[in-house]
């Protein structure tokens, strides 16, 4: 996307039932790992706080172009020896043409928070070991370490490093 037009400007807000269409879409289009319907829903539904869609607004209207959803778990730090609540990401995309523009930094930021809310103190994630920008953004900006590599967490045999985090990052907007 050329941003040439000054009017134009993204931020992020709380999805609702009527984003699911759009979410589903960038989901389908950007990742493998797709859901049907319900399995959003039910997010939806336990953890509207941190269900979070980032859209561009341009010339007054508004396009969804990332999403990004948590769950909430129970169970031991990756930290210490604890039983802890773990924010874990579900899902997290942007659409190709809009990245690179810090939305998915900002839906981490204020999702991070969101799920904190919700009683989360560590936050937990799986991503490709191929795939380096999300790699990235979680390590370079938001202190994910990586834990352990889990083999063939993927379908297609690829595997996942896990990788936690244990604080909070500043709210960016
Ligand atoms: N190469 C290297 N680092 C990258 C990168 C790339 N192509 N894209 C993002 N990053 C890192 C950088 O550190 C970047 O900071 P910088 O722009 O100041 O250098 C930081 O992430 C934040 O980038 P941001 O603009 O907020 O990310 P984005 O909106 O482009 O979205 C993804 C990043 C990963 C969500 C996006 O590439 C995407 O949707 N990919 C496909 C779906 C996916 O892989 N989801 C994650 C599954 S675990």
């Amino acid at each position: 996307m050329t941003l040439e037009d000054s009017d134009f400007s993204f931020y992020v807000r709380a999805t609702t039932h009527d984003d699911l269409g759009s979410v589903m879409s960038i989901n389908e289009a950007t990742l493998p790992e797709n859901y049907p319907l319900f399995f959003y829903e039910d997010i939806l539904e336990k953890y509207p706080n941190s269900f979070l869609v980032g859209c561009l607004n341009a010339g007054g209207s508004e396009k969804v172009v990332g999403y990004i959803m948590w769950r909430l778990e129970r169970g031991i730090s990756e930290f210490g020896v604890k039983i802890v609540k773990k924010g874990h990401l579900v899902s997290l995309a942007v659409l190709d043409a809009y990245r690179r523009n810090g939305i998915a930094a900002q839906m981490l930021a204020k999702g991070m928070h969101a799920i904190y809310a919700y009683g989360a103190r560590e936050f937990v994630l799986e991503v490709r070991v191929s795939n380096v920008p999300a790699y990235n953004l979680y390590s370079n900006k938001f202190g994910f370490e990586k834990k352990k590599v889990i083999p063939q967490y993927y379908r297609d045999g690829e595997d996942a490093n896990f990788m936690a985090a244990n604080r909070l990052p500043p709210l960016v907007d």
